[in-house]
C-alpha cells in the first residue's frame, strides 16, 4: 500500500474508534421536560428559551456525563397554569423525564412547583422571575433572574441621577408586584417619593386611562415592569403619543422593557431610555460574542437573542455541568447538591447558584438604548456585581 493511502485509511479507521468510543460512552439518556410557552401572546418566551438551549447543544455536543441529552418540548399556549401542571405530570408518568426545565411565566412555574417536589425531580427555571418561586419546591433552582434583584439597582441609579418623584406603573401579577415593592423600597430609602403606583391587567391591559393619569401627577420619571411583547410595545407607543414623553417625564424601569427581542418593533422612541438588567445582547465579552454568533448559526436570524434565549442556554449548562460532577445520575440529591454553588461564565458575565436560596446570583448593569451599526441596542454603561435576590 502507498504510504498516502496507508496515512487515509489510518485517519479514518482513528476517526470510526473515535466515533464508536462517543456512542459506547453514552449509555443511555437524560430526558429533559421543557415546559414552555410556544404558542399565543407569549409564544416568543418558548422559543428564546429552547433556542438558547439548542444553542448550548450545537456548541457542545450533547452528551455529557455519559448521558446524550433528549429534549421533550411541551407547550403551555400562555399563562395557563392547569395546562403545565398537567403537561408537567404527563412528561414526568408518560415520558419518564428526568429534569424539568423551561418556564416563562411566573405562574406556569408556580403550578409546576408541587408536582417537581412530588415526583422529586430537579426543575430548571429559564425565566419566570418572581422572587418567591424557588421556595415552592426544594427540587427548583432559578438561572434567570428576579424582578426584585434588577428592579433595586435602577432605583439607587435613579436617586443617585437627581430623579425624585416617581409613579410607578407594573403588571398585576407576581414579577409586577415584586418590581413594585422592590423599587419603591430602594427608592424610598434613598430619599425618593412615590406620587402613585398603579397596576394593569395581565391579560389585553388598554393603556390609555394610566398613560392619562400619570400625565396628570407630573412625576418626573414613570417605573415600568411590564412583560415584553405586545404589552410593551402598546405602553411605548401610548407614552409617544399622548405626549408624556414631551411633558418631561421620563421612564425608568427594568430591561424586561427593553428586551433584545422586541427593541427594534418598538422603534426609535425607545432612544434614551434607562433600565437596568442582568443581561443585554450588546455585552462586550468573548463568551457573548460566541454565544451570539452560535445563536444566529443554530436558529438562524429571525430572532435576536434575549435574556430568555441567555438563561435557556445557562440552563443547560448547569445541566450539563450537573452532569458531569454526578457522572450521568440525575438522582435528585446528588443532581440538587452539584447544581447548589455552580459557577458559570455566561454570556451576560460570572452567574453563581446561591447554595442556600439556589437562586442565582448576578452582575446588574445600568444600560441606555443607543443605534450600533443602525440597530437598537441596551448599551451598558454602570454596573452592581454579585447581586442576590434582595428578598432572600
Ligand atoms: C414572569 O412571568 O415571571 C416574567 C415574565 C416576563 C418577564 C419577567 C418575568 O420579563
Amino acid at each position: 500500500m502507498k504510504q498516502g493511502m496507508r496515512k487515509v485509511l489510518g485517519c479514518v479507521t482513528g476517526g470510526l474508534l473515535l466515533l464508536f468510543a462517543g456512542a459506547a460512552l453514552a449509555q443511555g439518556t437524560v430526558k429533559i421536560g421543557v415546559i414552555a410557552e410556544f404558542s399565543g401572546p407569549f409564544a416568543d418566551y418558548g422559543g428564546q428559551i429552547l433556542a438558547g438551549m439548542k444553542t448550548y447543544l450545537k456548541m457542545n455536543g450533547d452528551v455529557f456525563g455519559g448521558k446524550k441529552i433528549e429534549l421533550i418540548i411541551k407547550d403551555t399556549t400562555g399563562a395557563a397554569p392547569d395546562i403545565a401542571k398537567r403537561l408537567a405530570q404527563e412528561v414526568v408518568t408518560r415520558d419518564n423525564v428526568d429534569i424539568l426545565a423551561g418556564f416563562g411565566l411566573t405562574p406556569n412555574a408556580m403550578a409546576v412547583a408541587p408536582v417537581a417536589t412530588e415526583a422529586k425531580k430537579p426543575m430548571v427555571i429559564m425565566n419566570a422571575a418572581t422572587s418567591v418561586i424557588t421556595t415552592r419546591s426544594p427540587y427548583i433552582v432559578r438561572v434567570s433572574h428576579t424582578l426584585p434583584q434588577d428592579a433595586q439597582p435602577i432605583a439607587l441609579w435613579a436617586a443617585k441621577n437627581g430623579i425624585k418623584r416617581v409613579f410607578t406603573l407594573v403588571s398585576d401579577y407576581g414579577p409586577g408586584i415584586d418590581a413594585e415593592g422592590a423599587f419603591i423600597k430602594a427608592f424610598k430609602a434613598a430619599g425618593g417619593e412615590i406620587i402613585d403606583s398603579v397596576r394593569t391587567p395581565l391579560a389585553n391591559p388598554d393603556f390609555a386611562p394610566f398613560l392619562q393619569r400619570i400625565k396628570d401627577t407630573k412625576p418626573e420619571a414613570v417605573f415600568v415592569f411590564l412583560p415584553p411583547g405586545s404589552q410593551t410595545i402598546a405602553f411605548i407607543k401610548g407614552y409617544e403619543e399622548r405626549g408624556l414623553k414631551q411633558a418631561g417625564i421620563k421612564i425608568i424601569a427594568t430591561g424586561d422593557l427593553t428586551d433584545d427581542g422586541v427593541l427594534e418593533a418598538m422603534g426609535e422612541p425607545t432612544l434614551g431610555l434607562i433600565t437596568s438588567f442582568h443581561y443585554s445582547a450588546a455585552h462586550d465579552s468573548p463568551e457573548n460574542k460566541a454565544f451570539i454568533k452560535a445563536y444566529a448559526e443554530t436558529n438562524g436570524t429571525r430572532l435576536r437573542p434575549n435574556f430568555m434565549a441567555c438563561a435557556g442556554f445557562d440552563g443547560m449548562a448547569a445541566i450539563a455541568e450537573a452532569l458531569k460532577k454526578t457522572q450521568g445520575s440525575t438522582d435528585p440529591d446528588k443532581f440538587l447538591a452539584a447544581l447548589k454553588g455552580m459557577k458559570l461564565n455566561s454570556p451576560r458575565g460570572p452567574i453563581m447558584i446561591d447554595p442556600e436560596t439556589r437562586d442565582i446570583v448576578q452582575t446588574v448593569y445600568i444600560r441606555r438604548v443607543e443605534k450600533v451599526n443602525g440597530a437598537l441596542y441596551n448599551v451598558e454603561f454602570d454596573k452592581f456585581p454579585d447581586q442576590k435576590d434582595p428578598g432572600k
